[in-house]
């Protein structure tokens, strides 16, 4: 693939800044990290539904969605993961420039990938969500069948069986699971977004 070159950056008439001010809120990336069957998906969605209720615009992007849109072209060796969490780390950028809140539920198992996304926004702009639940704990809800397919060697590389998951080093919040339930994982995201004058 060549790469393009003689590209300038243009800049909008309209700023990141005009555009919140429509809004009347601050924009940010909420980036949902954990196995699979932690809870991102249902967290995110609960979260997104009492945002919306609030009058604050998002806007969800999903593992299971985004593999079969943006990027059905990639699988699930490292390299593609890398790959996928850039692409999506890229257009949360987009998001956070047009004023609203990205949340993002994909497993990003890699630390250095979630550094690089964080590292394409300003420091407030990035939320690292932990979705913290054990390899046991999602294997007993398997709400896909997953583990055990990965178990019977029917999915090579599963996350949390035979592919790696690096915990966050210092997440901005963290969701234990097997202490909250879905309406208090949402809760405890809203007040941190208040407390830290996001809404
Ligand atoms: S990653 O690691 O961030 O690139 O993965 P992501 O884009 O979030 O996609 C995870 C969903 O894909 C399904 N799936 C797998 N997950 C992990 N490992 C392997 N090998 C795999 N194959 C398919 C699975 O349904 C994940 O969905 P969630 O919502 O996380 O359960």
């Amino acid at each position: 693939m060549t790469k393009a070159t003689n590209l300038i950056w243009h800049e909008s008439e309209v700023s990141k800044s005009d555009r919140r001010e429509l809004k009347r809120h601050k924009s940010a990336i909420l980036w949902f990290t954990g196995l699979s069957g932690s809870g991102k998906s249902t967290i995110s969605s609960a979260l997104e539904k009492e945002l919306y209720i609030h009058g604050i615009h998002t806007y969800r992007l999903d593992g299971d969605n985004i593999r079969q849109g943006l990027n059905k072209d990639l699988g699930f060796s490292p390299e593609d993961r890398t790959e996928n969490i850039r692409r999506i780390g890229e257009v949360s950028k987009l998001m956070v420039d047009a004023g609203l809140f990205a949340l993002t539920a994909f497993i990003s198992p890699y630390q250095g990938d979630r550094t690089l996304v964080r590292e394409l926004v300003e420091p407030d702009e990035f939320i690292e969500i932990y979705v913290k639940a054990s390899v046991e704990t999602c294997e007993e809800r398997d709400p896909k069948g997953l583990y055990k397919k990965a178990r019977a060697g029917e999915i090579k590389g599963f996350t949390g069986i035979d592919a790696p998951y690096e915990e966050p080093a210092h997440p901005e919040i963290t969701i234990d699971t097997n202490v909250l339930n879905v309406e208090e994982a949402v809760e405890a995201i809203v007040d941190y977004l208040k407390e830290n004058h996001y809404l």
